[in-house]
């Protein structure tokens, strides 16, 4: 359980669901992990879960569509832990639900900011501290939604399809450079995301289940999972690779 130890992990998005339980299982693998986070009060709470099984954790308020943040957070990191060897770009949310002509241009501008522009920023200043070390891993967080069409999710869909086309595009400019970038397409994962796109009713946990193959809802701990093996030595020959996790939604 020692994978990651001497290794610097920055994982935005840390303070809640996928990030957090991903931080939690970089640490346990004795990273020191780096959250980053505009809910500060979510983002203490992961870093009090790794202190307390013994882990390294630092925070950092850094909203992702900032470029001044996600500039500053970074240095923070290898400020805090001399080098940066590992990132998992996370932070994301989704759109209100609805067809293409309900969407106004804010909402569709704030989800492309949010979840492409993001892991454009984040590798952008992340890259240059990995290649000082000769090398490193970064995963993106794209989505089922980034390799199929969905009903009344337009904007959402086409910046999870744009996250899938950034890491692909950014593999094949590092990968001779030891820089190796993938991206993770979870499906429908148990987090506050899902409650909110479910309405946070019963029936719409219902109707989200029923189109589940699998016949249950995905958990953190198995993105976590796929994000570790990713980032991993295991994974030296994976390269710009777009990993679903989706108990076969998108089969
Ligand atoms: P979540 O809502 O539980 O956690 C998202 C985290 O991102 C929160 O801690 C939030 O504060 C943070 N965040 C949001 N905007 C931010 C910003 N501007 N700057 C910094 N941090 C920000 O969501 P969940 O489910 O853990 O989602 C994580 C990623 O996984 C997202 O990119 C999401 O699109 C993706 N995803 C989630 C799925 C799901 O079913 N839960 C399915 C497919 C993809």
């Amino acid at each position: 359980m020692t994978q990651f130890a001497g290794k610097t992990a920055f994982v935005t998005g840390a303070a809640n669901g996928i990030g957090r339980a991903t931080a939690v299982a970089f640490a346990r693998e004795k990273a020191a992990v780096v959250l980053a986070d505009i809910n500060e009060r979510g983002n203490e709470e992961t870093a009090r879960l790794i202190r307390d099984s013994g882990g390294r954790a630092v925070t950092v308020h850094c909203d992702v569509r900032e470029e001044d943040d996600v500039r500053a957070a970074v240095r923070r990191a290898v400020e805090e832990f001399g080098r940066l060897d590992i990132a998992f770009n996370n932070a994301g949310r989704e759109t209100s639900l609805g067809p293409l002509d309900a969407l106004n241009v804010d909402d569709f501008n704030g989800v492309m900011d949010v979840n492409v522009k993001s892991a454009f920023l984040c590798m952008k200043y992340e890259i240059p501290h990995m290649l000082e070390n000769g090398g490193g891993a970064i995963v993106n967080t794209s989505s089922g939604a980034g390799v199929i069409g969905i009903k009344n999710q337009a904007a959402y869909s086409a910046a999870k399809h744009a996250v899938i086309g950034l890491t692909r595009s950014a593999a094949l400019d590092y990968a001779d450079r030891g820089v190796r970038i993938n991206a993770v397409c979870p499906g429908i994962i148990a987090t506050d995301m899902m409650q909110r796109v479910s309405g946070g009713t019963a029936e719409g946990r219902a109707e989200m289940l029923a189109e589940e193959p699998i016949g249950r809802f995905g958990r953190p701990e198995e993105i976590a999972s796929a994000v570790l093996w990713l980032c991993s030595d295991s994974a030296g020959f994976a390269i710009g690779h777009a990993l679903v996790m989706d108990g076969g939604h998108t089969i």
